[in-house]
């Protein structure tokens, strides 16, 4: 017996080694530049062929998971009911289990209650990965998003109201070259929307910064094929970068804000504490805007 898998999943590079277990299948959503519903029938899973796998995964792992990822592209979407029964029974069976988590679109957060919530976190459901890609939301709009920076506010709040951990990422270069208006917009509205979500306790909360790319089969990919868009260089993602964290000013001094730029598809690895590392982290994209042989060849970045 094998644990059921609908492939290719998607899942965020920190779930690496956690047990990952398919309660949806594809994503209720399809943005531009996005590959999780290219190739897959959008499909939430019986609660009992989710717990058979959880089994499953018992027998072979023992009782020692730590992390449980529920797969796909928007796991939240789930009917409130099932995903805090999966939730119960993976915390039931793995009685060392830390953390589960999933990806959840905005909307799927904004469509359940501050109560479903909290149960669900109380239940162990504990960190949640949003797609921000932006604050901008003409940018938003033009990549079917299908979310505003007001559904990202609104989103955060709830996530931190019911004790959700949360980690948001946003894309580089969302805009393309030959578009520096946008990238300024990105750049400006992505720091106000981080500077807006701030809680004013010292909870730990994630932002990361993904660098744009094209994968076959995408919207995004078939107007760069066209000649409707141009990738942005490192360059001018480095700048775009730059002007985000030039613009981000918390009120509170006590934030515990992980910030990153060091996913495959970026062209400089860059780590620290939002807002308090701003400096230094300034100083890490001028030292590659200056020496730009240090910099990852696009040919590298990966998903
Ligand atoms: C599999 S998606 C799940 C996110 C969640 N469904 C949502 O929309 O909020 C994970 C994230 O990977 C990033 N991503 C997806 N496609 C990308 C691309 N072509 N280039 C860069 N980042 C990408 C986006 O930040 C996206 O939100
Ligand atoms: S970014 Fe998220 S919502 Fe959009 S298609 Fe990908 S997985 Fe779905």
């Amino acid at each position: 017996m094998s644990i059921y898998y609908c492939k290719p999943v998607f899942r965020p590079p920190s779930e690496a080694y956690s047990l990952l277990i398919q309660l949806t299948e594809g994503c209720t959503f399809k943005c531009d530049f996005c590959m999780s519903n290219l190739r897959k029938q959008f499909v939430v899973r019986e609660v009992e062929a989710v717990k058979k796998d959880l089994d499953i995964a018992k027998k072979q792992y023992g009782q020692n998971v730590k992390r449980v990822f529920f797969l796909d592209g928007n796991a939240m979407v789930t009917p409130f009911n099932k995903l805090l029964e999966v939730t119960k029974y993976a915390n039931y069976i793995f009685p060392n289990l830390e953390r589960v988590s999933v990806y959840a679109h905005a909307k799927d957060i904004l469509k359940k209650t501050d109560d479903q919530l909290k149960a669900l976190s109380e239940a162990g459901l504990n960190l949640a990965y949003i797609g921000f890609e932006s604050g901008y939301d003409k940018l938003l709009e033009d990549v079917n998003k299908h979310a505003t920076k007001k559904d990202y506010i609104d989103a955060s709040m709830k996530l931190f109201k019911a004790n959700i951990t949360l980690s948001a990422t946003l894309i580089n270069g969302l805009g393309g070259a030959n578009n520096n208006e946008v990238s300024k917009k990105h750049a400006i509205e992505s720091a106000d929307l981080v500077n807006k979500i701030c809680p004013e306790d010292d909870r730990i909360w994630y932002i990361a910064f993904l660098s744009l790319m094209t994968p076959q089969g995408t919207e995004i990919f078939k107007r760069k094929s066209k000649g409707e868009f141009r990738e942005m260089n490192s360059i001018e993602i480095l700048q775009e970068l730059k002007l985000f964290i030039e613009n981000i000013e918390f009120q509170n001094d006590n934030a515990y804000c992980v910030f990153r730029s060091n996913h495959a598809s970026n062209y400089l690895p860059i780590k620290g504490i939002l807002a308090r590392d701003k400096d230094k982290i300034i100083s890490t994209i001028n030292y590659g805007l200056n020496n730009p042989e240090i910099l990852r060849p696009a040919f590298y970045r990966g998903l």
